[in-house]
């Protein structure tokens, strides 16, 4: 398997931007290729806002900015997609989307790329399934803002290779980035154990056990957490989390996985986090 020199990154949206940061800054050149010039244009913006405040504070030196940025291009033309040696699909969620991606990678990509896909929630089995060579093809399940986080979950499909694990794990920790890999399954090992963590957290407040306050300040105070489960809820959007817990509810066939009453009742109402101002909290 040849080395990972040159990366396409595919979406240059919250995630595809992060992405491309990241392999940037650790010395890698990188493609970014979006549908129009207009979201091209503002990846790339928000890759040197973010670099620019990572020297401010001192993270990075100038000349280091500098040629992170250097490394970057962005281009509409899949044809760019051409030399790289490692293509990272982060699009937009949606499965027909990404399966039509994947063809025009397979037509694109050098015949010997590894293929990786950043998705949330689709099965990399299933993705596996359409690419043109199964055995290069992974979940790479990076956590936003990318560039912050040091977690990389690597999805092995049915399909993958242990040498595509092997390349793509040692490709993460020259990021910088700590992998753990996972066996692919809804939700991968992170979001598996978080959503429902949030959607126990919301049923307790249903029953009234404790305040959402009281609930938060135990799991920020209790296990130190960081941010305690409802104020998470309203950050990542409580309609996000009402659809995760509906496909593993479905997925998994298992009532141990039912979206709280209270979840549903809230995004029937259109409370649905910090995006609307209302969700757990007021803002
Ligand atoms: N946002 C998160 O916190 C997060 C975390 C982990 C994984 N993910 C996953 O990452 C992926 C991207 O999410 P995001 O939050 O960056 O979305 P986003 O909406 O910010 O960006 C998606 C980008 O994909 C582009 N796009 C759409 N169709 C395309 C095509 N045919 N070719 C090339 N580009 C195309 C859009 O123009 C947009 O710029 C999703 O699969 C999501 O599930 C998101």
């Amino acid at each position: 398997m040849q080395a990972i020199e040159r990366v396409g990154v595919i979406g240059a949206g919250t995630m595809g931007n992060g992405i491309a940061q990241a392999c940037a800054t650790a010395g890698v050149d990188v493609v970014m290729v979006d549908v129009a010039q207009p979201a091209l244009d503002r990846g790339v913006a928000a890759i040197g806002a973010s670099l620019e405040r990572l020297q401010k504070k001192d993270k990075i030196t100038a000349d280091a900015r500098d040629a992170a940025l250097a490394r970057v291009t962005a281009s509409t033309d899949y044809a760019t997609l051409s030399r790289a040696n490692l293509v990272i699909e982060a699009a937009t969620e949606n499965l027909e989307l990404k399966l039509m991606i994947l063809k025009d990678v397979a037509a694109r990509a050098m015949p010997d790329a590894i293929v990786a896909s950043n998705t949330s929630s689709i099965s990399i089995t299933a993705l596996a399934a359409v690419v043109r060579n199964p055995a290069q093809f992974l979940g790479m399940h990076f956590f936003n803002p990318v560039p912050m986080m040091a977690l990389v979950e690597l999805i092995r499909g049915l399909q993958t290779s242990d040498a595509t694990i092997d390349a793509v794990r040692a490709f993460a920790q020259r990021l910088g980035k700590t992998p753990i890999v996972v066996r692919n399954s809804p939700g991968f090992v992170v979001n598996r154990i978080l959503c429902p963590m949030i959607n126990e957290a919301i049923f307790a407040l249903q029953e009234g056990l404790a305040s959402a306050e009281d609930i938060d300040n135990g799991m920020r105070l209790g296990c130190n957490h960081p941010i305690g489960p409802l104020a998470l809820a309203d950050m990542i959007g409580l309609d996000v989390m009402l659809a995760v817990m509906n496909v593993f509810y479905s997925d998994f066939n298992d009532p141990k996985y039912r979206p709280a009453p209270l979840l549903k009742e809230m995004v029937a109402a259109g409370y649905l986090g910090r995006k609307t101002k209302r969700g757990f909290y007021h803002y």
